[in-house]
């Protein structure tokens, strides 16, 4: 925002909604023309967070879709404001958030909304009542479209990814599977795509197929 004085450290902002929205509406906004998913589709992301990728794959498709986490964390704040979090931001560096310069960072970085514009079902799809409820949420579809959105990470054993991989598939097994992924040294795309075998599309955070 603007310079800021050399006198006092910046206000660093990091998984807040107004640094991380952006981001994700410019993921999507690079991925929804390499996947073009459909506005008659129903879309399951899995892994979905306060559901900023949610919306923003709204915004690119008009396909109605349903975010669902595990995260007891996101369960339990996504209807809260991150005002606490970002006033603390403020203090830290020495600034006040009711006034001055403070309190216009404060009013630059927080809009008075909740975490969450959508609701993240707290759910990972393994179990059949699990899934109805994210077909309740999707107006009586089942998905067409189930996206695991940033998910895998290196802590991840085989085991564990080809476990998920069976949930998104226990839909009944003809929707599409993506695989948003960054993709690692340890783990490269081909490595994730050749673990899965059957019908998926494994594609990078950057909207790049790296397959050989
Ligand atoms: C790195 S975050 C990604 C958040 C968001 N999708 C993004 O791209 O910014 C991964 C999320 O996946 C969730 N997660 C991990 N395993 C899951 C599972 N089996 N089912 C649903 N969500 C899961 C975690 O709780 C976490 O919120």
């Amino acid at each position: 925002m603007g310079g800021h004085p050399n006198t006092r450290p910046e206000v660093v902002v990091r998984y807040h909604r107004w640094a991380m929205a952006p981001l994700l509406a410019n993921r999507w906004s690079v991925l929804q023309p390499v996947l073009n998913i459909l506005s008659t589709d129903h879309v399951c992301v899995v892994g979905a967070g306060f559901g900023w990728g949610v919306d923003a794959l709204i915004a690119e498709s008009s396909a109605t879709v349903v975010g669902i986490d595990i995260s007891d964390y996101i369960a339990s704040e996504q209807g809260t404001t991150e005002e606490s979090e970002l006033r603390a931001q403020v203090s830290v560096v020495g600034l006040d958030p009711d006034t001055g310069r403070g309190l216009e960072v404060m009013n630059f970085i927080f809009d008075g909304q909740p975490r969450s514009n959508v609701v993240v079902l707290q759910n990972d799809a393994a179990s059949g009542p699990q899934r109805k409820e994210v077909r309740t949420a999707l107006g009586g579809n089942w998905p067409s479209v189930v996206i695991a959105e940033n998910v895998i990470d290196d802590t991840w054993t085989d085991n564990e990814i080809v476990s998920m991989r069976d949930s998104m598939n226990g839909f009944g097994g003809l929707q599409r599977l993506i695989f948003l992924y960054k993709g690692t040294t340890a783990r490269t795309h081909q490595n994730l795509f050749d673990l899965l075998p059957g019908t998926k599309e494994v594609i990078s955070t950057d909207g790049q197929v790296y397959l050989t």
